[in-house]
Formats: structure tokens, C-alpha cells, sequence
């Protein structure tokens, strides 16, 4: 790792929402950026959208396959020789009855949420130990609040706000910063392909729409762009509302 190469990123979930306006921020300041996806045709049409000059390659990876984690990590730091910054942004949410959740739905949910982040920091934090470099992990405000028919999902979101705390003891005598942000409503792919049965109580949902409607997808990677800058070094183990006041009641 030479200093005056320029820093290498690597986001997943880069197909679209949050991750894709993630990868175009983390060029804009000057990275390469290795965009992961499960999504091979988002994955081609972020490519499509880029300038000429940006520099980013793009891994079909499923996150919830460690072997896929490890292996498209790996192949990511052969190919630039350093990781600085590792954004784990995939997810997926459903809305659902408790007593409706099946088997399959709570294995997808753990899979991509919680092991998906947890077998990309495996994989990543060695490198990012070298660089002096940084991990975020996107959470949600579901995470930190109760949400009626999202206990699968806020499950998975409340773990990966103990995974980021514990991680950031784990790692707290190296150069390594490793925080969270937890948005509220962004208005993406996963908000328009978002259903809620049709016998729910909308009075239980009502506390966790908010005052401030929706954010796009760049108001929150700019506060990740902010969070692995040299601005943010003294945060570590952090987990960053970005909700519009919503978790602040
Ligand atoms: N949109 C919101 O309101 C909101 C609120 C809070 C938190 N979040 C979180 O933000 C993150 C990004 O969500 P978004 O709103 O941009 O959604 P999105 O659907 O627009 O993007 C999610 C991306 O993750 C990818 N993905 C899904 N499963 C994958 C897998 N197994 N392996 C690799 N990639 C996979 C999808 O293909 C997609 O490109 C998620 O973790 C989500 O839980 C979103």
C-alpha cells in the first residue's frame, strides 16, 4: 500500500438507493469504489451512469453467503492493494404479522441483514486494520425503536447496532473506526416495493412515520461520506440518526 494511491471504498447494496448514491458520493470525494450487489442488472446499470473518469468495478455478491463475502473481498483488496473504507448498506424489509413470519422469510431477513454485515466485516476488517481505515454499517431507526410489523427486520437492525458497539471495542486499540447511521423513511426501491397487510392498525404505525417526511438517499450518504472522513476521526462506535427527529420522542 503506497500512500499516494488514492483510497479504496467498498460499498454493498450499490445497485441502488442508499448504496448506489453511496458509491457516487464516495467518487465525487475521490475514491475508488468497489460497488457490491446481488442485483446484476442494477449492478450494470450503475456502471452504465458513471463518467468515464470514475473508477469503480462492480462484484455480483450475495452478502449472505460467507464464501462469497470473503471471496469478492479478497479479489477486491488483489486488485487495488488496500480497503480504507468497507460501507455495508444491502438490506432488505418486509412488513408482516408476527404470527405470520415463516421460516424462509426470517432466514432471508437474518441472511442479508445481520450475516450479510457480519461475514463482510469478517472479511473486510483485517484490511481496513492496515489502512487505519473505516467500517460503517447502515442500521435503521427501527432498530432503536419499537415498530409494529417489522419484528423480523427490527431484530435484524437492533443486531447490527450491538454487532457495530461491540466490533468498535473489539477493535479499539487499532486505527480502525467503526460506526453506524440509522435513517429513518428514504425514499428508495425498498419503500416503493414496501407493502403492509391490509389488516393492520394504522394507529400502531403512525408513531413511526414521523414530522419530516422522507429523506433521499443522499441525505444520508453524505453523512456517511462525512462519518469515514478525516473530520469524523474522533467517532468510534457511534450510531448516527438520520431519521428527521423521528426516534428523538
Ligand atoms: N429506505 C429506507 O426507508 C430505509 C430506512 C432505514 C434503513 N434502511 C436500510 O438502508 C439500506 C439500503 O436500503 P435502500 O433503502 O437503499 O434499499 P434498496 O432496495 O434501494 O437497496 C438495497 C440494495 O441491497 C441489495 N441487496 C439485497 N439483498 C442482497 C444480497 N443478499 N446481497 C447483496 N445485495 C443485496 C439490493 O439488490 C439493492 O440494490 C438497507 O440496509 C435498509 O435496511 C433503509
Amino acid at each position: 500500500m503506497t500512500k499516494n494511491q488514492p483510497k479504496v471504498a467498498v460499498v454493498t447494496g450499490a445497485a441502488s438507493g442508499i448504496g448506489r448514491a453511496t458509491v457516487a458520493t464516495l467518487l465525487n470525494q475521490g475514491f475508488q469504489v468497489a460497488a457490491i450487489d446481488v442485483d446484476t442488472s442494477g449492478l450494470k446499470s450503475l456502471s452504465s451512469s458513471l463518467q468515464v473518469d470514475d473508477y469503480c468495478d462492480t462484484y455480483v455478491t450475495d452478502v449472505a453467503s460467507r464464501e462469497q463475502c470473503h471471496s469478492t473481498v479478497s479479489q477486491i483488496f488483489e486488485k487495488n492493494g488496500r480497503i480504507d473504507v468497507f460501507a455495508n448498506i444491502a438490506g432488505i424489509a418486509r412488513s408482516e404479522h408476527m404470527t405470520e413470519v415463516s421460516e424462509e422469510s426470517w432466514e432471508e431477513m437474518l441472511g442479508v441483514n445481520l450475516s450479510g454485515v457480519f461475514w463482510c466485516s469478517q472479511a473486510a476488517i483485517p484490511f481496513l486494520i492496515e489502512s487505519n481505515g473505516s467500517l460503517i454499517n447502515v442500521a435503521s431507526c427501527s432498530g432503536l425503536m419499537g415498530q409494529a410489523y417489522t419484528v423480523a427486520y427490527s431484530a435484524t437492525k437492533g443486531g447490527v447496532i450491538a454487532m457495530t458497539k461491540s466490533l468498535a471495542m473489539e477493535y479499539i486499540k487499532t486505527g480502525i473506526r467503526i460506526n453506524a447511521v440509522a435513517p429513518g423513511s428514504v425514499q428508495t426501491q425498498l419503500i416503493d416495493n414496501y407493502s403492509i397487510p391490509e389488516d393492520v392498525n394504522m394507529d400502531l404505525i403512525k408513531p413511526y412515520m414521523g414530522f419530516r417526511g422522507m429523506a433521499e438517499p443522499e441525505e444520508i450518504s453524505n453523512v456517511i461520506s462525512f462519518l469515514v472522513s478525516d473530520d469524523a476521526r474522533r467517532i468510534h462506535g457511534a450510531v448516527i440518526t438520520v431519521d428527521g427527529g423521528l426516534t428523538a420522542g
